[in-house]
């Protein structure tokens, strides 16, 4: 029996063995060299194990594409009937095919996946030395020159012939960090550079030029003052790490700006890749996201999800949190986040594979506001820049894009807004018109810098200059689109809930509103610029321009609008 057992195994060994080794591996992915600053320093050791992350071929991306666009489209019988859990994965889950295929592969090679956040994901733990062999690559230590960061990566991977259809890519092979911190979108301090002459509309208080708090936005925009009441309407606001906010903050930035509003208002938290909020180490991110939702959205819920980084670093925490999202029964219906990266580091997979990750979210019900960065046409990258950077996920069409405004009366564009153009994805339609009259107004100026093909952004503005923000125990002058994004983003939340209580769905995906009937109820924003990269930048234009988007938020426009809608 024994002997018969064990003929059995190396049989079946065998057996496995023999196709595998005439079965052909083909490059799957590749790239040239490492990014800049990047380089080759030794090899690791092989036992070093690897946290990789594989995206699974989706059944329908392009159906999920067209049934965005269903449910967000004014005038669609399915606008904001939104998608459950269940119908998104008839587009999302990857065949039953295609997990066979890639499971039976990776359990040929002795490796076992264990569930990602969504179906759509499987993560694998595998040694330097069996990712070489099963990849038919050599795993670096990749070492980058200026900030030290270090990573272990490939220029190339190769999968079976079998496999190689039913597997999008493998994360993070050939993809190399991207600092989270360094290109977070910057919060600038008041104090250096801004000195507002503008005159003041006659409701905003004329301290609001100076310093912008609650109730200089609640004038400007017609915030209501009033308690939300609608439970399901939340509100989740993203921390990359280190973050923080706090809570002791929060209740004294209440007391001082929101003396209507209970002190102890509070936000609840959610760790993703052991993310923690300090309570003591308040930053200046975190403080000012949190103080302008929790203080803008009077009494709705809002969750700040805190990324950690066990996680294999960089874009991996922004994939975590929207797919965390997505895999919710209830997802939250308002997402806001204040960080992003200049376009020109992200690899074309990770891009693609995130920004549709955003339009499932959209579809089933979420608003995505991103700021749009804060350094004009340029990414903040620093170094030459000899044709306009765009940030990321600006470019993503499936996000709603913030940029800056500053003054009162009226709003002239903030110089720090960043805008343009993608040279990753294409413009959407909704944004066609936009553009195509936009251009026709620019004329020449810039030509060449920009890629006239690309998604357009930001979608939309808000204040940003001279926030009021309290950060251990002191109230300090914050400005950047950081600070317009949660402003923006409260304001959704609020319209969510006369939305909700009048028993309507939430707004979901706002761009193909905002782009048609949605841009009579915002504030057009028509002077200033944005510079960077030796130019003046765009300027600031009648209808929607690179810079300000359409415009700045009117609540009540917005509400009577979509009453009826
Ligand atoms: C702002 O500008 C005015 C007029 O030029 C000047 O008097 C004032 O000192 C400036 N304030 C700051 C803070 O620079
Ligand atoms: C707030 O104080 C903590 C503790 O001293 C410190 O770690 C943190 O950096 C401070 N935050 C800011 C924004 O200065
Ligand atoms: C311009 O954008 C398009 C996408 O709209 C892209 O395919 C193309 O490569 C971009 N061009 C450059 C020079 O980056």
């Amino acid at each position: 029996m024994v002997a018969a057992g064990l003929l059995a195994l190396s049989f079946f060994t065998l057996a496995l063995g023999a196709p595998l080794a005439r079965e052909p591996l083909h490059v799957h992915d590749s790239r040239s060299a490492a990014p800049q600053g990047f380089k080759a320093s030794s090899a690791p050791h092989p036992d070093t194990v690897l946290n990789l992350r594989i995206a699974l071929k989706q059944s329908d991306p392009t159906g999920l594409i067209e049934k965005l666009y269903d449910v967000s489209t004014p005038g669609s019988s399915n606008y904001r009937k939104f998608l459950s859990k269940a119908e998104l994965e008839k587009y999302t889950a990857p065949s039953a095919e295609s997990l066979a295929a890639v499971t039976s592969w990776l359990a040929s090679n002795g490796v076992k996946a264990t569930p990602g956040a969504t179906n759509q994901w499987l993560n694998i733990e595998v040694p330097v030395a069996t990712a070489n062999a099963m990849l038919d690559t050599e795993f670096s230590v990749f070492e980058h020159q200026d900030t030290g960061i270090s990573a272990i990566r490939t220029l190339s991977y190769s999968v079976p012939a079998s496999v190689k259809p039913h597997l999008d890519f493998i994360y993070p092979a050939t993809s190399f960090p991207v600092n989270a911190n360094k290109a977070a979108s910057r919060v600038y301090f008041a104090s250096s550079a801004h000195n507002s002459t503008h005159e003041r509309r006659a409701s905003v208080d004329a301290s609001c030029n100076d310093a912008i708090t609650p109730s200089c936005l609640q004038a400007l925009y017609n915030l209501p003052t009033t308690p939300a009441t609608q439970s399901s309407n939340t509100l989740a606001v993203t921390s990359i790490e280190a973050s923080s906010a706090s809570k002791s903050d929060l209740s004294s930035f209440l007391s001082q700006f929101r003396t209507d509003m209970p002190s102890t208002t509070a936000f609840s938290v959610q760790s993703i890749d052991g993310g923690q909020n300090v309570e003591s180490q308040a930053s200046v991110e975190g403080s000012l996201d949190i103080q302008y939702t929790v203080g803008m959205a009077t009494n709705v819920p809002t969750k700040f999800f805190t990324v950690g980084s066990d996680n294999g670093g960089d874009l991996t925490g922004f994939l975590d949190l929207v797919n965390t999202l997505i895999a919710q029964d209830s997802p939250p219906t308002v997402f806001t986040t204040s960080f992003g990266f200049p376009e020109g580091l992200v690899s074309q997979d990770i891009a693609t594979n995130l920004c549709n990750a955003y339009a499932q979210l959209g579809a089933r019900g979420t608003s995505i506001l991103f700021s749009s960065g804060d350094s004009g046409v340029d990414d903040g990258e620093g170094g030459d820049c000899t044709v306009f950077r765009p940030t990321f996920p600006s470019g993503c069409p499936f996000v709603t894009v913030v940029g800056a405004t500053q003054g009162t009366s009226p709003e002239t564009a903030a110089s720090l807004s960043s805008g343009g153009f993608s040279n990753i994805f294409p413009a959407p339609q909704y944004q066609s018109d936009a553009i195509s009259s936009y251009l026709s107004t620019l004329g020449s100026t810039n030509s060449g810098l920009f890629n006239t093909s690309g998604r357009a952004y930001p979608d939309v503005s808000a204040s940003g200059i001279n926030y009021q923000v309290t950060i251990n125990g002191t109230v300090t002058s914050v400005s950047g689109t950081s600070a317009s994004t949660p402003v923006f983003a409260s304001t959704i939340a609020l319209l969510n809930d006369r939305l909700i209580a009048a028993g309507k769905p939430a707004m979901g995906f706002l761009n193909p509103f905002l782009y048609s009937s949605g841009k009579s109820a915002l504030n057009d924003v028509t002077s200033g610029n944005n510079p960077g990269c030796g130019t003046n930048g765009f300027p600031a234009a009648a209808g929607w321009d690179p810079v300000t988007g359409l415009g700045t938020p009117d609540f009540n426009k917005l509400l009577s609008l979509l009453q009826v809608q």
